[in-house]
């Protein structure tokens, strides 16, 4: 028989916890039969009601698995980028595309809007070539079709002085600048700057 006076802890009172359920003392410890919260059995009754629903549609196809969701989702994507793709044709600097863009009025004056903005204070009001080359002449340091007047306006030359431009303008910009820069051959303008580079004649694309 234990000496120990026995020490119990004090019952809650009131209401629902002086419900002590009898038969139930482990150690001195007594439990209460206290109800389940509300929230809790209504999460439960749910799950029950939810199991066989989930698992009858799931097994009958009336609902997706995660396969036929994902394969939903990859086939919307799909179409939207066939959409994009369809709605924004990608364009190529080939040299048709350049020649198309050379022989097109409207192209040249674009091209001419952009230079009179970055271009000039370089090569020239006109083209005649200030800091950087004379861009009316036969002669190109980088060579005169189209394709290498694209290729040095997009990429620039950084270590002569030359930036690159795929920075600033997009593919479509930089080919309306081709074509005005090509527009620019044969029109000798005043005070030109002397020529330098190998001379080019007839470099259409
Ligand atoms: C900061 C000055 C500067 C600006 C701005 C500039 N350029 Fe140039 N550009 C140069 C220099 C310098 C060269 C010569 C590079 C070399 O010596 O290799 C050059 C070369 C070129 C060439 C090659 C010429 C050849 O003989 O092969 C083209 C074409 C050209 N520039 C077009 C343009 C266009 C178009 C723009 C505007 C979008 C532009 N440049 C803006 C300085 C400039």
């Amino acid at each position: 028989m234990s000496t120990q006076p026995h020490h119990e802890a004090p019952a809650p009172s009131g209401g629902e916890r002086d419900r002590v359920i009898k038969g139930h003392t482990y150690d001195g410890i007594r439990e209460y039969d206290n109800p389940m919260p509300g929230w809790w059995l209504w999460l439960f009754w749910i799950t029950v009601v939810f199991a066989p629903i989930y698992l009858i549609g799931i097994n009958t196809g009336f609902i997706d698995t995660y396969e036929e969701d994902l394969a939903e989702g990859l086939a919307e994507l799909e179409t939207m980028r066939a959409t994009y793709a369809a709605a924004n044709p990608t364009f190529e600097a080939d040299a048709a595309t350049l020649a198309g863009y050379a022989g097109d009025p409207a192209m040249v004056e674009a091209g001419a809007g952009h230079y009179a903005t970055v271009c000039a204070a370089c090569h020239g009001d006109q083209g005649q070539g200030l800091i950087g080359p004379n861009l009316t002449d036969e002669y190109w340091l980088h060579g005169g079709t189209l394709t290498d007047i694209y290729t040095v306006i997009a990429e620039g030359v950084p270590a002569k002085g030359m930036p690159a431009w795929s920075v600033q303008f997009s593919p479509q910009e930089i080919a309306q600048l081709t074509a005005y820069v090509a527009s620019l051959k044969g029109t000798n303008p005043p005070n030109p700057k002397e020529p330098q580079g190998e001379r080019v004649v007839d470099a259409e694309s």
